[in-house]
C-alpha cells in the first residue's frame, strides 16, 4: 500500500494539558511524518464544516462549543495506511473504553460533562481525510 495523509487534531483538553508533546511523540515513535502542524483556535465556519456529520446529533452542541474555546493542533499525518493506523494508535472514542496503550486509554477519562473530551481527532477514511485536510490545510488540499 502506498503513502496515506491523515487529518489529526489535539483537541483543546490535550494543549490544555500539555499533552501535545506526549501524543507527537506517540505518532513519531510509531513510524509515521508529521507533514504539517498548526496552533490555532478553530472558528466556526471550520467546525461546523469539520463536524457536519454530526450535526443535529445531541452532543454537537456541545463538541463545537469545546472544540472552539480554547486552542486546538492541527496535524497531517503521512504513513502506510495511517489512517486505520491513527485510529488504533488514538483507541475507541469513550475513553472508559478505549484499551490501555492507546492516547485515550492512557491519558483520557469520561467526564461529567455534555461532550466526551478524548484529546485527539483523526479522520475515519480516505475520502474524510481528503476533506479535513482542506478545511484545515487548504494549500495542501
Ligand atoms: P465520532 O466521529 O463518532 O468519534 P471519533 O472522534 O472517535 O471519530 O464523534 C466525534 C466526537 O464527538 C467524539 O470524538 C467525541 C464526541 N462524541 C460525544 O461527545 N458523544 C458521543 O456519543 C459521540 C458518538 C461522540
Ligand atoms: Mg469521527
Amino acid at each position: 500500500m502506498t503513502a496515506q495523509r491523515t487529518l489529526v487534531l489535539l483537541k483543546p483538553d490535550a494543549v490544555q494539558r500539555s499533552l501535545r508533546g506526549e501524543i507527537l511523540r506517540r505518532i513519531e515513535a510509531k513510524g509515521y511524518d508529521i507533514v504539517a502542524l498548526a496552533q490555532r483556535t478553530a472558528t466556526a465556519e471550520e467546525l461546523a464544516a469539520h463536524y457536519a456529520e454530526h450535526e443535529g446529533k445531541p452532543f454537537y452542541p456541545g463538541l463545537v462549543e469545546y472544540m472552539g474555546a480554547a486552542p486546538l493542533v492541527a496535524l497531517v499525518v503521512e504513513g502506510v495506511n495511517v489512517i486505520k493506523g491513527f485510529r488504533s494508535l488514538a483507541g475507541a472514542t469513550n475513553p472508559t473504553e478505549a484499551a490501555p496503550g492507546t492516547i485515550r486509554g492512557d491519558l483520557a477519562c469520561e467526564q461529567d460533562l455534555p461532550v466526551i473530551q478524548n484529546l485527539v481527532h483523526g479522520s475515519d477514511s480516505e475520502e474524510s481525510a481528503a476533506r479535513e485536510i482542506g478545511i484545515w490545510f487548504p494549500e495542501l488540499g
